[in-house]
C-alpha cells in the first residue's frame, strides 16, 4: 500500500499541527510554491502544468487560483490521496495513479515535497520518469525541505508522515537533473521567515542565494 494512502484522510491537519510553531497556515506554504512557479514561468501566457506527486492537490490548488487559465494535472502513487483532489482541479484536469494517462507535452512538471518520500535509489527513475511528460523546452521545477536549515530538520523529524522521509541536500538534485540531461539548471533557496517576522519578507528576494532558506527550488530545461 502506498505510505501515504495511510495518511490522506488527516493529510491537512498532520501538516498544520507539525508546522503551527510558524504561525503560517499550510496554505501559506503551498500558495508561495505557487507564486513562484508563476514567477518562473510565464503567468499570463498558457501553460500545461502536471503536479507530479500531487497528493490531495493542496499545491495544484493554489496554482489553479494563481494562474486560473492554466491547465493542471497531477499524478500520484496514493490513490486515497487522488480521491481527495477537489473536484474544481479533476473536472479540468487528469489527476492518476496511472503516468500512461497523461501526455508528454507538458510546459512544465512539478514536485513539490516529494523527492524526499522517494528512496535514494528510487530518485533517479523517478525524475525520468517526469521528464517523460516534459515537452522539449519544457521546466522541470522541484521543490525540497532544505537539510540545511535546523529548523526544517526539526519538523521533519515531528512530523508523523515524515517518518520514512530522508532529506536530500539541493546538490543531490542538481546531480540527478545533470544525470539525466536538463539544462539550464538553477536554484533557489526560499522561505526564510516565519510569521511574527513577516515583514522582512520583502527581503526574501534577495536571499535566494543564501542556504538557510527552510525549503529550496531547482529548475532545469529538457532540452
Ligand atoms: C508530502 S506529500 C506532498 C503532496 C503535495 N505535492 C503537496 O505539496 O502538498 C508527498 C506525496 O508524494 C507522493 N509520492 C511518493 N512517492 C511517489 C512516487 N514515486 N511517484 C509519485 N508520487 C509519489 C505521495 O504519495 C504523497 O502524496
Amino acid at each position: 500500500m502506498p505510505e501515504f494512502d495511510r495518511h490522506s484522510d488527516r493529510y491537512l491537519e498532520t501538516l498544520q499541527q507539525a508546522i503551527a510553531f510558524s504561525g503560517d497556515e499550510a496554505s501559506y506554504f503551498a500558495d508561495y510554491k505557487a507564486v513562484k512557479l508563476t514567477e518562473i514561468m510565464d503567468k499570463n501566457v498558457f501553460n500545461k502544468v502536471l503536479d507530479f506527486g500531487c497528493g490531495i492537490g493542496s499545491v495544484s490548488v493554489a496554482i489553479q487560483t494563481t494562474a486560473p487559465t492554466w491547465q493542471i494535472n497531477g499524478f500520484d502513487i496514493s490513490r486515497d490521496s487522488l480521491a481527495r483532489v477537489p473536484s474544481s482541479l479533476t473536472e479540468k484536469g487528469i489527476f492518476t495513479s496511472n503516468i500512461e494517462d497523461l501526455g508528454s507535452d507538458h510546459d512544465a512538471v512539478l514536485l513539490t515535497g516529494v523527492m524526499h518520500h522517494i528512496n535514494p535509489e528510487e530518485r533517479r527513475s523517478a525524475l525520468d520518469l517526469a521528464l517523460d511528460r516534459l515537452k522539449p523546452g519544457g521546466l522541470l521545477v522541484v521543490f525540497e525541505h532544505n537539510p540545511w536549515n535546523p529548523v526544517t530538520s526539526w519538523v521533519v523529524d515531528r512530523c508523523p508522515f515524515d517518518e520514512n522521509a530522508i532529506l536530500l541536500p539541493p546538490p543531490e538534485i542538481v546531480s540527478i537533473f545533470q544525470t539525466i540531461g536538463l539544462v539550464n539548471i538553477k536554484r533557489q533557496f526560499i522561505i526564510f521567515f516565519p510569521n511574527i517576522t513577516k515583514f522582512l519578507r520583502p527581503l526574501e528576494r534577495w536571499l535566494t542565494w543564501c542556504p538557510l532558506g527552510a525549503q529550496y527550488v531547482i529548475v532545469g530545461e529538457k532540452a
